[in-house]
């Protein structure tokens, strides 16, 4: 099947890392204003947990609200944490799960991604699982055997769920670096992806988002979301202002 004939749905997402209070938060969303209407993108927004309340009550219907990280456990002892039903409590219908600064600076491995993947799908929660390649495993040529062991990984928690969640590709060499992977990389790297979801489950492959992530900003947007496979993009720094992160959303093609 080719990339035309699919019907993923367009995403722009925006990850705010930990930017952005409360007040800030309302001020976004204030003067958020994109393109509205049918084949229009669906906006996401990943708030730092302690503004999601601020989020829920100021964000138009037309925004989803996730959190950055959940714990794989449903409750307990497990300070400073955040579980799939507490974020589910507190209007989150999305979670990111191992973002490369969670694999990186947290030392986050592959097993706990399957794990928080499975616990947010048991509680309603649609995972947005991120995957990618460091510089060093790129230049050794093993940009593709990486992602597609966190991709297999991820899957293990995902399995039986059909079409209910994202994946993210991030090279983590074009994050917060300026530094973009060409449209071309973006798409080489998602078709390796979409082959890998198509062998695990089958049809449903087509009708997952795969979303680039890396020094996404306006000026090469409409570039990236052009590319086969990709069906969106998920921003990080040029998502923390409303104008810039508006015109990202107007980049994206009609679906
Ligand atoms: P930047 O857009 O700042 O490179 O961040 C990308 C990212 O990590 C989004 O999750």
């Amino acid at each position: 099947m080719s990339a035309t004939t699919r019907v993923p749905r367009g995403v722009v997402a925006g990850n705010w890392k930990m930017h952005m209070g409360p007040d800030e938060t309302r001020a976004f969303l204030a003067a958020l204003s994109p393109r509205q209407g049918p084949g229009r993108p669906q906006v996401l927004l990943f708030p730092p947990a302690v503004s999601l309340a601020a989020a829920v009550a100021a964000a138009p219907s037309w925004v989803g609200l996730g959190v950055q990280n959940i714990h794989w456990e449903d409750k307990g002892a497990f300070t400073g944490e955040i579980s799939a039903p507490l974020a589910r409590a507190a209007g989150a219908t999305h979670a990111l799960i191992g973002h490369s600064e969670r694999r990186h600076v947290f030392g986050e491995k592959d097993a706990e991604v399957a794990r928080k993947s499975a616990a947010a799908l048991r509680h309603g929660l649609i995972p947005v699982v991120c995957v990618g390649e460091t510089l060093a495993e790129r230049r050794a040529g093993q940009a593709n055997p990486v992602i597609l062991r966190q991709l297999d990984a991820a899957l293990e928690g995902l399995t039986g769920s059909g079409v209910g969640f994202l994946i993210a590709y991030e090279p983590v060499w074009a994050i917060g670096t300026g530094e973009t992977a060409t449209p071309q990389d973006a798409a080489d790297a998602q078709g390796v992806l979409r082959g890998r979801l198509r062998e695990r489950i089958g049809g449903d492959a087509d009708r997952v988002s795969i979303l680039y992530g890396g020094s996404v900003k306006p000026d090469n947007a409409a570039e990236l979301m052009a590319a086969p496979n990709v069906d969106g993009v998920l921003v990080g720094g040029a998502s923390l202002e409303a104008l810039s992160f508006t015109r990202i959303v107007d980049a994206a093609p009609d679906r």
